[in-house]
């Protein structure tokens, strides 16, 4: 089987790994500094004035602006700021909005123009700042991935970029720091993990080395994330469960996701659902239809996993979404009947082509119908 496989992201990772920012933000000189994270919840907990304090308040610009599901705009308002501000370093903190934010204000420093021409396929051409991303959730594996999801409100709709100049420098990925991550955001960002693997191992793109992260991402989950959601102070679980958010991130930075990602967006977009719960609805459909496609890839992770079937695969999901209290049909979060013809149209996007079984419209439609 031929192959590639390159992640230039220097992974630090540990229980009390923040301690090493101040030595690898050194690393990059000693410029100013400009420090993007979302607007409170990094705040509240006192990691962001630690950070300052390690730093140097002197030398650090904060950029606290960043929404879940971040926008086209606010990227550009972070670029205005990092450019006024005369940084040489980004530092990314928080979820993966946060991060996938930093990670386009870093390049877009350095090319000229607003995001969203990018984003609509001009192409990068030079290298951005340096960014180091510090996780604050076990989920978006964004600290080791060339992408960056950005929502465009007047299109209705998330765009990607996705360039290897969007790999950060330095991921700090320091389990302590998920500590306080309330249990809803615990299993809504361990569930996209599970997609993030699960993706990673059926894509089109799939490969030996991506396969290891993404099998081992999978057994971390299902030990550890139903304590981390119960017990979130469980050093064992919420270390187990940014390990697999790593290793899923791994995978994905060298497959990309499928078929999953783009159809989950509408419900996000449309209905508030968080990204990972809205993801995981779609995984036990997804793993039938592309069952015919993965025989081989699949009968692996069973005998990993101690299954004897799929339905016994199905079946653990399903228990794992129940004691997780994650959603488990559209009505649920208020879907109404005419509104899957819609969703299925707008639930395509780059990554759809990589589902290991070709899905048109209808298909999804039907998707949809069997989970309303
Ligand atoms: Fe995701």
């Amino acid at each position: 089987m031929d192959f590639n496989f390159q992640n230039p992201t220097r992974i630090i990772f540990g229980w009390g790994a923040l301690g090493n920012l101040r030595q690898a933000a050194d690393s990059f000189g000693p410029g100013r500094i400009l420090l993007v994270t979302g607007k409170t919840a990094m705040r509240k907990s006192g990691v962001i004035g630690k950070i300052i304090a390690e730093l140097g308040p002197e030398r650090v610009a904060v950029f606290d602006q960043v929404e879940p599901n971040p926008s086209a705009a606010t990227v550009d308002r972070g670029v205005e700021v990092c450019r006024k501000e005369k940084c040489g370093l980004i530092i990314g903190l928080g979820g993966g909005s946060p991060l996938d934010a930093a990670k386009a204000m870093a390049v877009l420093v350095s090319n000229p123009g607003r995001v969203l021409e990018y984003l609509e396929g001009k192409s990068l051409k030079h290298p951005g700042l340096p960014l180091i991303a510090i996780p604050t959730t076990s989920g978006s594996g964004s600290e080791v991935t060339p992408y960056s999801i950005l929502t465009v409100p007047e299109k209705r709709l998330k765009f990607s970029l996705r360039n290897p100049i969007l790999y950060p420098r330095v991921a700090i990925i320091d389990p302590l720091l998920t500590v306080g991550l309330p249990p809803r955001q615990t299993a809504a960002t361990g569930l996209d993990v599970l997609a993030h693997a699960l993706e990673s191992l059926w894509s089109k793109n799939h490969q030996p080395l991506a396969a290891l992260f993404a099998e081992r991402a999978i057994e971390l989950i299902f030990q550890h994330l139903v304590r981390a959601y119960r017990t979130g102070d469980d050093p064992a679980a919420r270390t187990g469960m940014s390990e697999a958010s790593m290793l899923g991130g791994l995978a994905i930075s060298q497959t990309g996701t499928t078929a999953i990602h783009p159809a989950s967006y509408p419900l996000t977009f449309d209905f508030g659902f968080e990204h990972g719960l809205a993801c995981a609805i779609f995984i036990p459909s997804f793993l039938r239809i592309n069952r015919p496609a993965i025989g081989e890839r699949l009968a692996r992770l069973l005998r990993i996993l101690n299954l004897e079937n799929l339905e016994s695969l199905e079946g653990k999901i399903q228990t794992l979404m129940r004691e997780l209290e994650a959603p488990i049909c559209l009505r649920q979060i208020g879907v109404k009947e005419e509104d899957l013809y819609r969703l299925a149209e707008r639930g395509f996007g780059k990554s759809s082509a990589l589902n290991p079984v070709d899905l048109r419209r209808e298909d999804l439609e039907k998707i949809l119908k069997e989970i309303y």
